[in-house]
């Protein structure tokens, strides 16, 4: 029908209309440079696209503001460079006495008194948390100690000098865990020097006054391979820096750390960081309780691992022999036992003889291992003595921060958590980190819609909301159940036969092929399958996978640490009745393997996050190679994509892209009421805009304003007036 066909054509011409108008608004939009660095949220850029976005980032970087709201969340840039006066305990004050922060600078002291006044609202849900994300160097952890300072100022006690002094010293507890904490959890990498190699929840606990009283930490994921292994140009821990730079005369003698000594698993020594300093690290255990002998006692068994690491072997003439080892190396041997407090025989045995138990009989019988065993043995050893030092160092800071449930009312959470990660070889740890993304934009995008849901109604506004693709789909290849990548992981633990990287690539693809976010690289040699994450795809290599899961560790190693002589080697490795009478029950027992355990530990994580109201903060490297006050887009887009502004931008954009004033809107807009009376169906009647109630409109769809500036440009020369094509404000 010829109506039909002028209505498909009008749609056409209003279609292109459309677009050359779109494109128009963002080049006019992007021409106003000066005014580009004004934006301070993101989804208020008008129009929204990642080309605006970006170029108001860009803007606001290059004037020094760090900081830009995007709707729920605060993107912040990092400088790579102190910035005087941006963290200073004065401006901390300004945003805690503003009467409405919000209307300040965006900043993250913005988000954390916002955050405080939530809790003192007392409107639930009370617990607030802040997630901090972002990839390595991004910021994150220099973003949660700011923080930490922030509510240790902001939430200090301001009672007697008898609570005074006690409130003081849980706030410089709290603060202290961070030099700990860093010391021992952080290390120079290639991306940050001062890289986390665990993820870390700490929750701020406030008594019924909103003052800090207590603190509470938990740890995931520690990169315990990092001790015996570093990657080229990388180091191992800072502690091991600290105490090898650090030692005075008298501990080098007692902890055997001769001046120059050289030490396999101490790699980049010669670069000094301001992250080697051991007096910080000594000061910061001193207040968290940790005395000098215990101390004395940790950086003994350090100095143990780092002899440990210089023990090498070599094969023996007969296969049915031990490995060998050369004199020099027999030193290394001795100073570890000694250093370690286990017989250097028993030690030595450890790491080459294997036990087996075979037959009706249980019979026992000692198989040397191979060179190769021997070394996994070695670095085993270390690994585990580092990862249970570790959970114990978490352990005695939370015992010094503690109280008891009684003596506080709310908590506010602050998650500095690993960001997305892919590297040209994946594998467990990846899958780990990548799951716990997932969790955590699953999370992001619920409370977001959630939250523009909030606003819209708030407001007054009808609006049904877009069917948002969530990416439980990808969760449920991952964790699901009954199938899934992790529960075909832990039954290839289970059935404890020797895996075959080719077979678990054909099961897996067989078991979940219906899944979409499931594919494979099929030009590889090597055998891996592919993830399609949020943030991108990742490729995870097979090989090993099934064996860290495992993270088997030989019985004898755990035995010969029960024997030691070491009080803290005893503290972490306690005979237990079953350990002591049956190694095999505790050897079978051990299949936890590493993502159950970590599976459990995010579950708990978010159900805690799932119960506060939640913030956050997304950190971003604006270069790779950390140089201060350096802008690169693409790279600065890719991490938008990565954690989820883009969707945030996204969802804005799909709801109310454009947000005018009540007062410029009606100033704009009155000439089509004169001009055309009211009527309700014009397109400037209520029924095609939606009034605010705080004075700001909204309009619903594009096109509304759209064509209602085409009416305008048609009625401003019709009433013989003089058209401004002045951008909206
Ligand atoms: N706001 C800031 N002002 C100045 N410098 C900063 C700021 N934020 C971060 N930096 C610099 O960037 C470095 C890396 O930051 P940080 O260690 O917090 O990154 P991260 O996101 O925790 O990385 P990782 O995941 O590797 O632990 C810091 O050591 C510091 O030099
Ligand atoms: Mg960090």
């Amino acid at each position: 029908m010829p109506k039909q066909v002028n209505g498909q054509k009008e749609d056409s011409i209003i279609q292109n209309d459309l677009s050359e108008s779109f494109e128009e608004e963002v080049r006019a939009f992007l021409s106003d440079e000066e005014k580009l660095h004004l934006f301070d949220d993101l989804t208020k850029v008008n129009p929204v696209t990642m080309t605006t976005v970006l170029k108001c980032l860009q803007a606001r970087y290059t004037v020094n503001l760090f900081y830009t709201n995007a709707g729920c969340s605060l993107v912040a840039l990092n400088p790579f460079q102190p910035i005087s006066c941006l963290y200073s305990p004065e401006l901390m004050r300004e945003y805690h006495v503003a009467v409405r922060p919000q209307d300040l600078k965006p900043h993250i002291f913005a988000v954390a008194e916002q955050t405080y006044r939530n809790v003192q609202s007392q409107i639930d849900p009370i617990n607030q948390s802040i997630i901090v994300s972002g990839e390595s160097g991004a910021g994150k952890t220099w973003t949660s100690r700011c923080l930490m300072k922030f509510y240790a100022s902001v939430a200090a006690s301001v009672t007697s000098p008898k609570d005074n002094e006690t409130v003081e010293r849980i706030e410089k507890r709290v603060l202290d865990s961070n030099p700990v904490m860093e010391a021992f959890g952080n290390a120079c990498t290639l991306r940050n020097n001062n890289s986390s190699r665990f993820g870390k929840y700490i929750q701020l606990q406030l008594d019924r006054f909103h003052h800090l009283s207590s603190a509470s930490i938990q740890t995931f994921l520690l990169e315990k391979t990092r001790v015996a292994y570093q990657a080229p140009n990388e180091r191992n821990f800072h502690i091991f820096y600290q105490i090898t730079k650090g030692a005075t005369a008298e501990e080098r003698l007692e902890w055997n750390l001769p001046e120059g000594a050289d030490y396999r698993w101490l790699p980049n020594s010669e670069r000094n960081l301001d992250e080697d300093c051991f007096e910080v690290t000594r000061d910061a255990m001193f207040h968290l309780g940790i005395d000098r002998s215990t101390q004395n006692n940790i950086f003994k068994v350090l100095s143990g691992l780092l002899h440990l690491g210089n023990i090498q072997f070599s094969n023996p003439l007969d296969e049915s022999q031990p490995c060998e080892l050369e004199d020099k190396i027999k030193d290394f041997v001795k100073i570890t036992g000694d250093l370690l407090k286990i017989p250097v025989e028993e030690l030595l045995e450890s790491l080459r003889i294997r036990t087996i138990t075979a037959g009706k009989q249980q019979q026992v019988f000692k198989k040397p291992c191979s060179r190769a065993e021997c070394e996994t043995r070695r670095d085993c050893l270390a690994k585990v003595i580092y990862a249970k030092l570790f959970e114990w160092l978490v352990s005695v800071i939370n015992e010094s921060i503690y109280a008891d449930t009684s003596a506080w009312t709310s908590f506010i959470g602050l998650l500095d958590v690993y960001g997305f990660e892919a590297f040209p070889e994946n594998n467990l740890e990846q899958l780990c980190i990548n799951y716990a993304n997932e969790k955590l934009q699953q999370h992001f995008v619920a409370h977001y819609l959630k939250a523009q849901q909030e606003e819209y109604a708030a407001e007054g506004l009808q609006w049904s909301f877009i069917n948002y693709q969530d990416n439980q789909n990808c969760l449920d290849l991952i964790e699901g159940n009954p199938l899934s990548i992790f529960s075909l992981l832990n039954e290839e633990c289970r059935l404890n036969r020797s895996s075959n990287p080719d077979l678990f690539q054909t099961r897996i693809e067989k078991a979940l092929s219906d899944n979409q976010c499931l594919s494979r690289d099929k030009f590889s040699k090597k055998p891996n399958f592919i993830i399609s994450h949020y943030a991108g795809e990742v490729c995870y290599q097979l090989e090993a996978m099934v064996e860290k899961n495992k993270d088997p560790i030989p019985p004898e190693l755990i035995h010969v640490l029960q024997n030691s002589k070491d009080p803290l080697l005893q503290k972490l490795f306690p005979v237990t009745e079953t350990n002591q009478n049956n190694v095999r029950t505790q050897n079978r027992a051990a299949v936890i393997t590493v993502v159950s355990k970590f599976k459990g530990s995010l579950e708990n994580l978010m159900q805690i996050l799932n119960s506060t109201k939640p913030h956050y903060i997304r950190c971003i490297k604006p270069n790779a190679d950390c140089k201060a006050l350096t802008f690169k887009r693409e790279e600065v887009l890719s991490q938008l994509q990565a954690c989820g502004i883009v969707e945030a931008v996204t969802i804005s954009a799909a709801g109310f892209p454009i947000r005018i004033s009540f007062e410029s809107f009606t100033e704009r807009y009155e000439i089509l009421r004169r001009s055309r009376g009211y009527n309700k169906n014009s397109v400037c009647g209520k029924s095609n805009y939606h009034t605010a109630k705080k004075k700001e409109i909204s309009t619903a769809e594009k096109q509304i304003v759209s064509r209602m500036e085409r009416y305008r440009d048609h009625q401003v020369p019709a009433l013989g007036m003089q058209n401004t094509h002045a951008a909206l404000p």
